[in-house]
């Protein structure tokens, strides 16, 4: 039967491990070239723009010895030119995997029901996994384990969340939130972590006060607070999230050595200042590169 990576709760917390242990094997041999995908094509489908998501799977499948190819808004128009269903059978006939970004979580659901061959999740309204994954990966680089490190969120309970909320209480890591009223993650989501954060041994806590959350934690993690496809939302957001700003008054309530995080695109002077996101503790940068290897992991259980 075809695995889809459609949301991390599909997924058990020893496979979510599996996974980051397979792509920091990949992160070792970083640059080495292999062909457990010779032969195989994958597509990707975006109906949004990307520059990690997309340049990372590409290069990903070039690195398996597959054949990669992009179909943006203008080619698939998913949904509108013509059904998911349709869309999902004939890559079907064509391909061995499909990643898709979508708008619409129904959009990706539908594709994975419709289609004969593995997909996976690029980023939908509600969930982005292959991001959590390689957050997953960057924060045991960083310090080594999960159990007894506590992460805060400060933002928008949005799809990004969701996704880092669920890996982080299936593989032990406390979670904070702190977001405005009105912008709260999903309580059914929320739900579920807290039912995998007590098998794993962790908390999960929703909350309004940004301080409260940075207090003592190893992780600040932030998003954007105008997520793609909001936009007629951002002159409102911008003034409802302005007490969300991770900066030097808020990061200094952290652990010494807390890891600043954030998924970028980013805005620097809104969701984060610029000397925290450039500064000593920012590991963005490994977070991006981690999307590659991550990727791979997810490519090489689910398509070989
Ligand atoms: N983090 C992330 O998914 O970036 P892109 O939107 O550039 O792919
Ligand atoms: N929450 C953001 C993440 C971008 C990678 C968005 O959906 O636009």
């Amino acid at each position: 039967m075809k695995r889809d990576f459609i949301r991390i709760s599909d997924y058990s917390g020893a496979e979510i491990l599996s996974f980051i242990n397979s792509a920091d094997r990949l992160k070792k041999h970083k640059g080495q070239l292999g062909n457990q995908l010779k032969g195989k094509s994958v597509a990707l489908v975006f109906q949004k723009p990307s520059n990690r998501t997309r340049v990372s799977f590409a290069v990903g499948v070039y690195e398996l010895g597959g054949y990669c190819l992009y179909l943006g808004p203008e080619e698939i128009n998913l949904g509108k030119r013509e059904s998911t269903y349709d869309v999902a059978k004939t890559l079907s006939r064509y391909v061995h995997c499909i990643v898709a970004r979508v708008f619409d979580n129904k959009d990706i659901m539908d594709l994975a029901q419709y289609a004969d061959v593995p997909v996976i999740n690029a980023l939908c309204d509600r969930y982005h996994p292959c991001q959590a994954l390689a957050d997953i990966q960057t924060i045991r680089e960083q310090w080594g384990v999960y159990k007894g490190l506590t992460l805060a969120y400060v933002g928008d309970g949005n799809n990004v969340f969701h996704s880092l909320m669920m890996a982080c209480a299936k593989v032990g890591v406390n979670v904070r939130f702190a977001g405005p009223k009105g912008y709260d993650p999903d309580p059914q989501i929320v739900k579920e972590a807290k039912e995998a954060a007590l098998r794993s041994q962790c908390k999960i806590e929703i909350g309004r006060d940004p301080k409260e959350a940075v207090k003592g934690v190893n992780i600040i993690y932030s998003d954007v607070w105008v997520s793609m496809g909001q936009e007629d939302q951002t002159a409102k957001r911008v003034k409802q999230f302005k007490a969300y700003q991770i900066n030097e008054g808020l990061a200094k309530l952290a652990h010494k050595d807390y890891i600043f995080m954030h998924c970028l695109p980013a805005h620097r002077g809104l969701e984060v200042t610029a000397d925290i996101i450039d500064g000593p503790h920012s590991v963005i940068f490994d977070q991006a590169e981690n999307r590659l290897h991550a990727q791979k992991a997810v490519l090489l259980k689910l398509v070989v």
